[in-house]
C-alpha cells in the first residue's frame, strides 16, 4: 500500500486533543491548520502538519506516495455516524405518504406497520440478502464522508432473526471499508405476537437473547425504545442492567416522543449515551450533564417526523458533550447523509458549524467508545479522512443538501473520488 501525502488543504480541520467528550466551549475548537498538510501511511496518520513542516520530514520521501494537491480545500477526519439502525429488510415508502395524510408515527406502528413492517420483512430476508441491502446503504454512508457508523439490530424481536441481523452487521465490519461497530436492540419493540404477554418478552430478551449475543461476541452496546407504548422505564432499566452483567454498554432511545423519564433513567444505569431526547426534562438533561452521558441527538428525525427538534443548544450550554447522528432507519429517517445532518443541528437546534463538526466527529467517536482510533487526525490514529469540494467547515455546513466530498479514505486506502 502506497502512503498518502495531502499537501497545501486551505484548511485542514484536525479536531486534536483530548481522545474524550468535548463539551461547551471545548465543542468550538476545532484545531484549524492553515496550508496543511498529512501524511497516510499503513493505515494510520503518521505526520500532520503544515505543508513546510511536511516537506522538512517527508519531502525525500515524496516519490513513495501519492501526492494529492488539497489547493482551495477542506480537509477533515471522517466523519462518524453513532446512531444507525443500518441492516434491514425492505423499505416503508408508503408509510411516508401516510404520515404526510396525517397518521402519527405512533398510530401506524401501533396497526402493525412501522418497526413491525420492519421485522416482518427483516425476518423474511436472508443474511446474503441483509448484507447485500446493508452494502448499499455503507456505500452511501461513504460516499457522504462517513467512515464510521454505528449499526443496531432490532428489526427481528426473536433470537434467530436478531442474531441473523448482527452477523450481518459481522461480515460488513470484516469486509466492507466501513467501521460497523455493532448494539444489540432486542428492546426495540415488543414484536406482535407477545402483544398482552410484554413481560414474557422481555424474560426471552433477558434470558435467551442476551446471553446469546454476549456469548458470540456479537456486539458491543444494548440499546431500548424507552417510549409510551413500547417499554417503560422499568422495563427498560431491568433490559439495559440484565445487558450490563454481561459486559454490553447501555444505550437508550429516550425521551423522544414524550417525556417519559428516559434522560433521567440514562444517568442511573449509566448509560454511554441517550438518543434522540426531543422531550427530554430540564432535569433528566443537568442529570446526564452530572454523570456524563452523551446525549445523541437525531434532527433528522426530528424534521422527518415533523417535530421540534431536541434543544441541543441548551443541552450544550448545560454542560452536556453533544453528538448528532442521521438515525438512519426505514421509518423515521431514511437517510445517509451526516452532512444533512450538520446543517440541521445548526438550523434546528442552533449548534454553530463548530460545535456541529465536532458533534459529528470527536463525540460522535465517544459516543461509541470509538474516540482512540477516529474522530480527530492525529499521529498515531487510523487515517479516516475526507477531503471536501469546499475551502472551509463554514461553507460545508452553509451550501446545504449537496454532496461536497472529493475523496474519502479509510485507514489510508482511498475509497470514494
Ligand atoms: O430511532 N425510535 C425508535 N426507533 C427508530 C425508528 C425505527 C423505525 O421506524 O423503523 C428511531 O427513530
Ligand atoms: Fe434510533
Amino acid at each position: 500500500m502506497r502512503p498518502v501525502w495531502i499537501k497545501n488543504a486551505a484548511q485542514l480541520v484536525t479536531i486534536a486533543g483530548e481522545n474524550g467528550p468535548r463539551r461547551q466551549e471545548q465543542m468550538s475548537e476545532l484545531s484549524i491548520i492553515q496550508d496543511g498538510s498529512v501524511w497516510m501511511e499503513n493505515g494510520e496518520i503518521l505526520a500532520i502538519g503544515t505543508t513546510s513542516e511536511l516537506e522538512v520530514l517527508y519531502g525525500k520521501r515524496a516519490h513513495e506516495a501519492d501526492v494529492v494537491d488539497a489547493s482551495g480545500r477542506l480537509v477533515t477526519p471522517g466523519l462518524v455516524d453513532p446512531h444507525t439502525h443500518v441492516a434491514y429488510g425492505g423499505s416503508r415508502e408508503k408509510e411516508f405518504e401516510m404520515r404526510l395524510e396525517g397518521s402519527t408515527y405512533m398510530e401506524i406502528m401501533n396497526a402493525g406497520g412501522g418497526i413491525h413492517a420492519t421485522t416482518r420483512m427483516t425476518r423474511e430476508a436472508t443474511e446474503d440478502e441483509l448484507v447485500a441491502q446493508t452494502t448499499r446503504r455503507l456505500d452511501s454512508f461513504l460516499a457522504h464522508g462517513v467512515t464510521t457508523v454505528e449499526g443496531k439490530s432490532g428489526y427481528g424481536l426473536d433470537l434467530e432473526t436478531e442474531l441473523k441481523q448482527l452477523r450481518a452487521m459481522k461480515r460488513l465490519n470484516e469486509t466492507h471499508p466501513i467501521d460497523l461497530v455493532p448494539t444489540f436492540m432486542g428492546g426495540h419493540a415488543v414484536p406482535q405476537e407477545y402483544k398482552g404477554s410484554e413481560e414474557q418478552y422481555i424474560d426471552l430478551l433477558v434470558n435467551d437473547m442476551l446471553p446469546k449475543v454476549a456469548e458470540e461476541g456479537l456486539a458491543v452496546f444494548n440499546d431500548v425504545f424507552c417510549e409510551v407504548g413500547v417499554f417503560t422505564p422499568e422495563q427498560s432499566e431491568r433490559i439495559l442492567e440484565a445487558g450490563k452483567k454481561l459486559g454490553l454498554i447501555p444505550k437508550i432511545h429516550a425521551d423522544e416522543i414524550e417525556s417519559y423519564g428516559g434522560a433521567e433513567l440514562a444517568a442511573k444505569v449509566g448509560a454511554i449515551s441517550a438518543e434522540h431526547l426531543l422531550k427530554a426534562s430540564d432535569e433528566g438533561v443537568r442529570l446526564m450533564a452530572e454523570s456524563g452521558v452523551i446525549a445523541c441527538l437525531l434532527p433528522a428525525t426530528a424534521l422527518y417526523l415533523r417535530e421540534e427538534a431536541a434543544k441541543g443548544r441548551a443541552m450544550i450550554d448545560a454542560g452536556v458533550a453533544v453528538a448528532i447522528s442521521t438515525d438512519c432507519n426505514p421509518g423515521s429517517s431514511p437517510t445517509t447523509s451526516m452532512p444533512l445532518v450538520m446543517n440541521l443541528a445548526c438550523i434546528s437546534m442552533r449548534l454553530t458549524p463548530a460545535e456541529a463538526l465536532v458533534a459529528a466527529t470527536m463525540n460522535a467517536a465517544c459516543a461509541i467508545g470509538m474516540e482512540e482510533k477516529v474522530g480527530s487526525l492525529e499521529v498515531g490514529k487510523q487515517a479516516d479522512v475526507v477531503m471536501w469540494n469546499v475551502s472551509n467547515y463554514q461553507e460545508l455546513q452553509y451550501l446545504f443538501g449537496v454532496n461536497h466530498v472529493n475523496i474519502v479514505w479509510k485507514k489510508g486506502v482511498q475509497v470514494m473520488g
